[in-house]
């Protein structure tokens, strides 16, 4: 089983951003950032479950992306237990549960970082991923999903396998583990983890930390504010440092590691096992070589490459020109920081696919 202390410390992992990190964006940062872990965007299990064929493509990756977790939220065990079959399936190396998101929609209901004030509850939820891991890897059956969610996993698991392995098998009946298969592998057994926040109105962090890693997670990444604090003020870097002290289990700290000398304060401060980036990644593949010391090229003339390859890669896995405007707030994000960047930014706002995207390019 993929284990993050496989991984040589300090890890570096691409933190899941919903509405930012999809395949596009991981498989550019993966390839000129090459940073030891990715998370995908969170995925809702009750929603996997019953309307898989409108979530699944949350799921889409890259090979290149290994070693890569999928992350799922929710708050009902069962379903829970469901959807990490469904990752399993999948191939992917790891499932993750999100116990961190402060969003209305998602902590007022009770999941993300809501989990962090029903600890039982959490710990149930652990158990139920770890559970159906353990019974996908002993009978490889798919259980609790609509038929529609079975067609679009089993049709997503050829069209994976097609691209990427040009291969074309058959799928056995009931069966979705073609991934193991045409690796030949025994259907592999993935870690549990968590990525969760240091409390719900105020810091919590060594009970709260202490209590769920009573349900044994592989590890746990830690984002250093509270619920209340949603994205503001500043991520509170002792308190991930409590995190670290009060568990034996694997931590990676997480929020406002935007630079090398961040992300070495951050590492001698707390001692973690690494750390996830989200925002500095942000127009920023290059940020991961940056944190490591390397010398990175960002001249305008290789941004542009970038911007297209991405803008390319994102037409690959979203072709319907409806899911272009999601593309647009990452064009904006590299174009930050360059000579005439508010005109440029502005034409490329306008732009509706890849030709137009080259042609603004192409006028400086
Ligand atoms: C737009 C956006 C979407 C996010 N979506 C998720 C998510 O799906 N799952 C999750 O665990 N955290 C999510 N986060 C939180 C980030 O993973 C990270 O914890 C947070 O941004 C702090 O790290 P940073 O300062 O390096 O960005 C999101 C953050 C942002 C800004």
């Amino acid at each position: 089983m993929f284990r993050v202390s496989d991984l040589k410390k300090p890890v570096l992992a691409i933190s899941p951003m919903d509405g930012v990190s999809d395949s596009a964006f991981r498989y550019i940062t993966k390839k000129y950032g090459n940073p030891d872990l990715i998370y995908t965007e969170f995925t809702h299990v009750h929603g996997l479950c019953v309307a898989g064929d409108k979530l699944l493509h949350h799921f889409v990756y890259d090979p290149i992306e290994r070693p890569i977790l999928a992350q799922i939220y929710g708050k009902e065990p069962e379903y829970f237990y469901h959807a990490s079959k469904i990752v399993c399936a999948m191939g992917f190396d790891g499932l993750d549960i999100n116990m961190g998101c402060p969003a209305k929609t998602v902590a007022l209901s009770g999941s993300g970082a809501g989990l962090i004030r029903t600890p039982e509850l959490a710990k149930e939820i652990v158990a139920a991923c770890k559970e159906g891991v353990r019974d996908w890897v002993s009978n490889g059956e798919l259980t609790g999903l609509a038929g529609r969610t079975e067609e679009a996993l089993f049709q997503m698991i050829d069209d994976h396998i097609k691209k990427h392995d040009g291969f074309v098998g058959e799928r056995s009946a009931g069966h979705s583990n073609l991934l193991a298969k045409k690796e030949n592998t025994e259907r592999k057994e993935i870690p549990v983890s968590l990525k969760t926040r240091i409390g719900y109105d105020v810091p919590i962090t060594a009970q709260w930390i202490s209590t769920i890693a009573e349900a044994k997670p592989e590890w746990i990444a830690v984002h250093g504010r509270t619920l209340k604090q949603m994205y503001t003020g500043f991520a509170d870097w002792n308190e991930l440092k409590i995190a670290v002290e009060c568990t034996d289990i694997p931590v990676l700290v997480n929020g406002d590691i935007k630079t090398k000398e961040d992300f070495e304060k951050v590492m001698n401060l707390t001692g973690a096992y690494g750390a996830l980036i989200g925002r500095a990644l942000e127009g920023n593949p290059w940020a991961f070589k940056e944190m490591r010391g390397e010398t990175v090229d960002k001249s305008f003339e290789t941004v542009k490459k970038v911007i297209i390859e991405h803008t390319q890669k994102f037409i690959q896995d979203k072709p319907d020109p409806k899911a272009f405007f999601q593309m647009r707030k990452h064009l904006s994000w590299y174009i930050s920081g360059f000579d005439n960047a508010t005109e440029i930014r502005i034409k490329l706002m306008q732009a509706s696919n890849i030709d137009d995207v080259i042609n603004v390019l192409n006028q400086y």
